[in-house]
């Protein structure tokens, strides 16, 4: 079964699979494929993070997260008088938001190394290839989504061509095709993965940034390595957890966020009683506050994994939560901040039929990334050096607060929230696999899904569905989602001493796959988006 967020880019999984290839196949095939289809999120331009557990009970990850340009420094986004820098020049738009992209570098990595040898890398890419070279019909969201990104996306040439038709727009049901696109990807099929960092899609990429003051040089994409990790592994009520060790906190904040809440029974609480989301939005509190201070890069910044993980530590951490009342993030911690709705990324799992699974979380950041569309390549590139602290103890587009161990340095990778996530049944065989897009909010959705699934017994579908609740130290307010909470819960959480958002707002949007005990695949997208899980 392939799980993803575009129906054309399932399909071409499940055909990767019908061919032979292994889940490592269909999933190369299908984030190719995204980066066509749903152009928003799915890239060749910025980074992410695969886990895959092969059906023997090996496990690895695959960092391929992106890399800041060897030029860049830790001040690179503040101008003369100590403020953020806005529009071009700052972390969120244009040349200098970009890191070096590592999405191919990793699908690479994962190709040669845990790939089935019955698909050739030519196959993997083709159907991507094809998909932008002859378009496809585009939906009334996808036209519009280009419409409602217009002032920035008009700001720079190619992307303007391309995404706002120079100015006409697209409409639902309009063919959209992406010639560019379809020659890089040619180069990238015939060439190789490095052909991206050494060749000529290199070339164009390096000259585009030098001519309009950006980082990345030919050097940097030729520096570029997709890293392999070992996958964190917890557990939650016994059932074993494998996850996103950093340069991604989402990971370590759902063990924390879990290992605090297995002192308490929730079964009993009830799925949205007003004493769970208390104790849940504390345990959020101070791992987010946590994740400011204590993740980074650990290539560059030492990680007190296991102490953050350590049982020991949450119950140290549970010993400050008043089951009555809320605490203030004040007193765990400092900031003052503004925050933004964050719908970036894009997440899909893969189980193939020998029971290998998938479980891939990548991205450009926001929506459409930094805007920019590398000029002749039809890149859409990545605005992910906004994930570093641009000023460090002030939030990012986010509303985190990152300190300087996220700083931005040369040739180091932004913490990430993107927490593709894998459980285990306690006879030791997998139960399900899934991820979410929506900046730190993913981490939230993938803590709630899986409380919904060992807590409350929900399958698969219905623990992704449930409303949720999110809180991430600062700013200091407990958000919640449209008719997710009865008034009653609102009042006795206001009791406790909570602060509401001003408005309810979506939180996430998660993927997934469970594996029945006789095998059966569910699949599972959330309501909250598009996409389509197809099996065969
Ligand atoms: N760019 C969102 C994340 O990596 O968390």
């Amino acid at each position: 079964m392939v799980a993803s967020q575009h129906e054309l880019a399932s399909k071409i999984g499940i055909d990767v699979l019908k061919k032979g290839g292994n889940a490592v196949d269909a999933a190369i095939a299908v984030g190719l494929a995204l980066a066509v289809v749903y152009p928003e999120a799915g890239n060749i331009g910025g980074g992410g993070f695969m886990l895959y557990r092969r059906a023997d009970g090996q496990a690895f990850a695959i960092d391929y997260r992106e890399m800041a340009p060897g030029a860049a420094s830790r001040d690179l986004f503040i101008d003369g008088e100590g403020k953020l820098i806005k529009g071009e020049g700052s972390s969120t738009v244009g040349y200098r938001a970009s890191g070096v992209p590592g999405t191919l570098a990793g699908f690479d990595v994962a190709f040669k190394k845990h790939g089935s040898g019955k698909i050739s890398w030519r196959q993997l890419v083709e159907p991507a290839r094809s998909l932008a070279q002859n378009g496809y019909v585009l939906t009334k969201r996808l036209a519009d989504l280009f419409v409602s990104y217009k002032e920035n996306l008009a700001k720079y040439p190619d992307s303007n061509r391309i995404f706002l038709n120079s100015g006409k727009y697209y409409r639902e049901g309009d063919l959209f095709k992406q010639p560019e696109l379809a020659q890089t990807l040619a180069r990238v099929e015939s060439h190789g993965a490095s052909e991206f960092y050494t060749g000529k899609t290199a070339e164009l990429i390096a000259a585009d940034m030098k001519a309009n003051n950006g980082l990345i040089t030919l050097q940097d994409l030729k520096n570029y390595k997709a890293k392999e990790r070992q996958p964190l592994r917890g557990n939650y009520r016994g059932y074993e957890i494998i996850t996103m060790p950093p340069p991604s906190s989402g990971g370590i904040v759902m063990l924390q966020v879990l290992n605090m809440l297995e002192k308490y029974d929730v079964r009993s609480l009830g799925y949205n009683s007003a004493a769970k989301y208390h104790l849940l939005v504390e345990a959020m509190r101070r791992s987010f506050a946590d994740r400011a201070e204590y993740m980074a890069d650990p290539d560059f910044q030492t990680v007190p994994v296991e102490k953050l993980i350590d049982k020991k530590y949450a119950n140290e951490r549970n010993a400050t939560i008043d089951q009555r009342k809320a605490s203030s993030s004040k007193d765990i911690g400092q900031g003052a901040i503004e925050i933004r709705e964050g719908m970036d990324t894009t997440h899909f799992t893969v189980v193939d039929a020998a029971g290998n699974i998938v479980t891939n979380t990548y991205t450009i950041n926001d929506l459409y990334g930094s805007r920019v569309t590398a000029k002749g390549t039809g890149v859409l590139l990545n605005d992910e050096m906004d994930d570093f602290a641009a000023r460090p103890g002030r939030a990012n587009m986010f509303g985190l607060i990152q300190g300087e161990r996220n700083k931005v340095e040369p040739m180091k990778r932004p913490l990430s929230s993107m927490t593709p996530t894998i459980v285990m049944r306690k006879d030791g065989t997998p139960w399900f696999a899934l991820g979410a897009r929506g900046g730190p909010r993913i981490i939230t959705a993938v803590i709630q899904s899986v409380i919904n699934v060992i807590d409350h017994d929900m399958d698969i579908q219905a623990a992704i569905d449930a409303p949720r609740v999110h809180h991430q130290w600062y700013p200091d307010e407990l958000l919640y989602e449209p008719y997710g909470m009865s008034p009653d819960t609102l009042n006795v959480l206001t009791s406790y001493g909570h602060t509401f958002a001003a408005r309810p707002g979506q939180i996430a949007s998660a993927t997934g796959i469970m594996i029945d005990t006789d095998g059966t695949r569910l699949g599972a997208i959330d309501s909250r988006s598009d996409g389509e899980a197809i099996g065969y």
